[in-house]
């Protein structure tokens, strides 16, 4: 791997295992409303459905990464796609899913917190979180240039799936507090 261009963004599907293990077990991606996708160095790009429930053993995670790959599908015994693969580059991807805005994550970014960063998303059409799922580096040149705003929310580097699950977290905790707010509003605890 070392001898690899870019050998630090690369070979690390761990990473990936558990960042999607994260993502896919939160209330929020099980209540239908985050979509995930990956997006990787030699620009393919899997879109995980509804109803994937990734495997918690990485060989089996493995197992099935290897079938994508194979089939550029996985279905369920029932025949519902679990996950597509296709080609595509980073732009392709944001295109595709229609981003209102590109939230960039990284210790480079500026300063600031999970609970702000998530804000962000209230007012915005398809808010697409960006979250590195590599060890070491920085994002591309060619994928900064996409990102919005980049922000960092703590002092200290973080692994990807610590980043999700605080990102997400602040994401419910926003969604909660419009149902609390329109519960308040029926109730006329507050004017309309
Ligand atoms: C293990 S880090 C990769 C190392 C990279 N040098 C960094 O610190 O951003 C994996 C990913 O977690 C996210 N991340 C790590 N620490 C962060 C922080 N303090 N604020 C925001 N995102 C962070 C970034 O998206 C990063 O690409």
């Amino acid at each position: 791997m070392k001898k690899l261009e870019d050998s630090a963004k690369r070979g690390r599907p761990d990473i990936v295992h558990f960042a999607l293990m994260e993502a896919l077990s939160t209330p929020l991606f099980l209540g239908n409303k985050m979509r995930v996708y990956v997006h990787t160095i030699n620009d393919r790009i899997i879109a995980i459905s509804d109803n994937l429930r990734i495997p918690k053993s990485y060989f089996r995670f493995e197992g099935l990464m290897m079938n994508l790959f194979r089939d550029r599908s996985v279905k369920s015994d029932e025949g519902t796609v679990l996950m597509e693969l296709a080609d595509g580059t980073f732009t392709d991807l944001l295109g595709s899913i229609g981003a209102g805005k590109v939230i960039g994550l990284s210790t480079a970014g500026v300063r600031s917190t999970a609970e702000k960063v998530a804000g962000i998303s209230r007012d915005v059409e398809n808010c697409a979180f960006v979250v590195g799922g590599f060890p070491r580096g920085h994002f591309a040149q060619s994928t900064t240039r996409l990102l919005g705003p980049v922000y960092s929310i703590s002092n200290v580097g973080l692994e990807a799936h610590v980043v999700i699950a605080r990102l997400v977290y602040e994401c419910e905790k926003l969604l909660q507090e419009g149902v609390d707010h329109e519960g308040d509003k029926e109730r006329g605890k507050i004017g309309a």
